[in-house]
């Protein structure tokens, strides 16, 4: 499987390229072990693109056999720049293109900056901390951003000289496996990269349960990360997990209106509403109430074109999967139940060939903290708006559910806007915008939306391991 077994795929905008389909182990495409694939659906379409490998116990346990091969190979453990050779990224650089090499170039730049400190202590002796890479990682991510979200987290873990597997989600290992060549292009050791795709329950269990893993790395649902935790406590592995969220927006009366619609809109809408941050619960005070309701249903009406992906007019495409879909749907009923006001959308969206997971933008109001939609993560284009009288009422609803991941606050009042910033429970708070996000700024959340930064420096911290050294001065005890 030289080539990855790869496959000529045409693109529905006409572009042909060569499609890997295996499984990248230690610098070679191999299939399955048990001889299983998995068909990637076009959601536009609902037919089948391709089928690939499915990774089974056995493949994920030799993908790791591989990469602790590779981090005692001299050839990588005594690199002095982990990655500084090559630019695999001629790809053409659209948006997630731009992130993914912009996020890897950052790391690049940081693999011959990490070091540890001198720390005075007394005069007979002297000690030192050195930063060392954490060992094999796996590495699990979903489907939302199959390319940036593994720039992410193998940009850190291999400027820090860790060597990883990594598994994508099994919707969408495409993009992934392209990128895999890149990797052997840019002239790796073989085994430092691994990529295993493969169904979470088997693949994904196999890794974040494996004695021989050091690190596990998870982006997904927080109902995952938890089973991730118990599996990753067998041999303790060290353990970053960026979940779920149900990231609040609020808007002050003072706010700009048009800059509050237009973020609020995009904040929601973009990605089919399938970002982790996507700011789901927007709250308006009650004097601009109105005003903000009518401008906002004018802007969905205006801007969510939705349908098909490689059509330039489309803001919104499909949901990823039927599940994903029938989870939207089934939020609809639930916040019909519930009481709460459907403002806008609800329904499937009807398109020319009647298939694919498409679903009209949504929009509730009348939504009150104890309703299930204002509490749990949709992952959809579906928003709750909320009225608030003051600023104490506006933190309190902030903060009412088991979330912390990201938050935005409109207000022309910049001390109002500091002091809110301060206390909003999140990982990431924008003034003035949503989902502002930048490889040099940590991201990440808190109480039941992760543990641990990625991205920046703080990102680094997460895939290295401070060692003391104390040398003693003195000739005895
Ligand atoms: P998921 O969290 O189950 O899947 C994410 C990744 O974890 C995938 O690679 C999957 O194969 C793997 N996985 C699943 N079960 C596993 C297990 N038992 N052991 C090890 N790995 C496992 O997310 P799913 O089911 O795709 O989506 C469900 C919901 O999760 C969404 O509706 C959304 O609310 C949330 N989600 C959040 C994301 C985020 O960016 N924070 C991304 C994707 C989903
Ligand atoms: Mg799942």
């Amino acid at each position: 499987m030289a080539d990855g077994c790869a496959v000529q795929l045409t693109a529905p905008n006409g572009v042909t390229f060569p499609q890997p389909t295996g499984l990248f182990i230690g610098g070679q495409w191999v299939k399955s072990s048990l001889g299983k694939t998995i068909t990637s659906i076009d959601p536009s379409t609902e037919k089948p693109i391709v089928a690939v490998q499915a990774g089974s116990v056995k493949d994920i346990d030799d993908a790791v056999s591989a990469a602790r091969r590779a981090l005692q190979d001299p050839s990588w453990r005594d690199l002095p720049e982990t990655w500084d050779n090559g630019k695999p990224y001629s790809v053409s650089l659209n948006e997630d293109m731009g992130e993914v090499a912009g996020t890897l170039r950052y790391y690049a730049g940081f693999a011959d900056k990490v070091f540890g400190q001198v720390i005075e202590t007394t005069a007979d002796k002297f000690a030192y901390t050195i930063r060392e890479p954490i060992g094999v990682c796996g590495q699990i991510i979903p489907w939302n951003y199959p390319l940036a979200m593994a720039a992410w987290k193998l940009g850190p873990a291999l400027a820090c000289g860790n060597t990883v597997v990594l598994k994508p989600a099994e919707q969408t290992p495409l993009s992934i496996l392209y990128f895999a060549n890149l990797v052997t292009q840019a002239g790796f050791p073989p085994g430092v990269v691994n990529i295993v795709n493969g169904f979470g329950a088997e693949a994904g269990k196999a890794l974040a349960s494996h004695e021989d893993v050091d690190k596990i790395a998870f982006t997904g649902s927080t109902a995952t990360a938890k089973d991730i935790m118990r599996m990753a406590a067998s041999n303790l592995k060290n353990i970053t997990l960026e979940t779920g969220g149900k990231s609040p927006l609020v808007v002050f009366d003072d706010a700009e209106l048009e800059n509050a619609v237009e973020w609020a809109h995009a904040g929601i809408m973009s990605n089919q509403g399938q970002i982790c941050t996507a700011t789901s619960r927007i709250l308006v005070q009650a004097g601009i109430f109105d005003q903000f309701m009518e401008a906002f249903k004018k802007q969905v009406r205006n801007v969510s074109t939705v349908g098909d992906p490689f059509d330039s007019n489309t803001f919104q495409g499909p949901q990823v999967s039927k599940a994903q879909l029938d989870r939207i749907k089934d939020f609809i009923s639930v916040g019909k139940a519930e009481g709460a006001n459907l403002e806008m959308g609800g329904q499937p969206q009807a398109t020319a060939g009647g298939k694919g997971y498409f679903i009209q933008p949504t929009v509730f109001t009348g939504v009150n903290p104890q309703m299930r939609i204002f509490q749990e993560e949709v992952f959809g284009p579906f928003v709750t708006i909320s009225k608030f009288e003051s600023e104490e009422e506006a933190v309190a609803l902030c903060n009412g559910t088991q979330y912390g991941l990201g938050s935005a606050v409109f207000t022309t009042n910049l001390t109002k806007a500091h002091r809110v910033a301060r206390r909003i429970e999140a990982g990431m708070v924008w003034i003035n915008s949503s989902n502002d996000s930048d490889w040099r700024i940590p991201f990440g959340g808190v109480k039941q939306s992760g543990i641990g930064r990625e991205l920046g420096e703080a990102g680094l911290e997460a895939y290295s391991t401070v060692k003391a050294i104390h040398v003693n001065m003195r000739s005895k005890l």
